[in-house]
């Protein structure tokens, strides 16, 4: 599948560059523009709109995303360094029958209220939990330290990392 994406109208006298790259595990080609944020490459042009984009300015961490296992804030990065790479976003957690634990942590705990903040810290989350399934309270506060909320006061949301590391291990 080829997707452009232009930043704006002008784009046309701008040089494009063809990238590969999988995301949720669907192999894309994309022609960019070498400014354009993979951000913007995620939400305008893929259509996934679970990625937010909350500062624009590597603060909040609402568009936090996994690249090759590790989290990135997507409007920190250009869509042309994501070429030959691995991307996950929210879309990407869930199976066809099922909620991933992250997910159903974050439920059970009531870890949202506006949930504006909630997929930036659900991959967050993820990749603390693929390198460390038996994270200490300490350790999921520190991790979490660059995404933001402004609704929930982070302890629903510990909580509920702490829960879905439960679940994953089986305990
Ligand atoms: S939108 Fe990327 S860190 Fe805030
Ligand atoms: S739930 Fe509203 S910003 Fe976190």
């Amino acid at each position: 599948m080829t997707i452009v994406v232009n930043d704006d109208a002008s784009a046309e006298q701008v040089p494009v560059r063809r990238i590969r790259f999988t995301i949720n595990g669907a192999r894309k080609m994309a022609e960019v523009e070498p400014r354009l944020l993979l951000s913007h490459l995620i939400r305008r042009g893929l259509g996934l709109t679970g990625t937010h984009m909350g500062c624009d300015t590597t603060n909040c961490g609402a568009c936090t995303v996994l690249v090759d296992g590790i989290a990135v804030k997507s409007c920190t990065m250009l869509a042309v360094q994501a070429d030959g790479h691995e991307i996950s976003t929210v879309e990407g957690l869930a199976t066809a029958s099922e909620l991933h634990p992250l997910q159903e942590g974050f439920k059970d705990e009531h870890g949202l209220q506006c949930g504006f903040c909630t997929p930036g810290m659900m991959l967050a989350a993820k990749a603390l939990l693929d390198r460390n399934p038996d994270p200490t309270e300490t350790e999921t506060r520190y991790w979490l330290a660059g995404n933001l909320c402004r609704c929930t006061g982070y302890d629903k949301i510990v909580r509920a990392v702490l829960d879905a590391a439960a679940e994953m291990r089986g305990a």
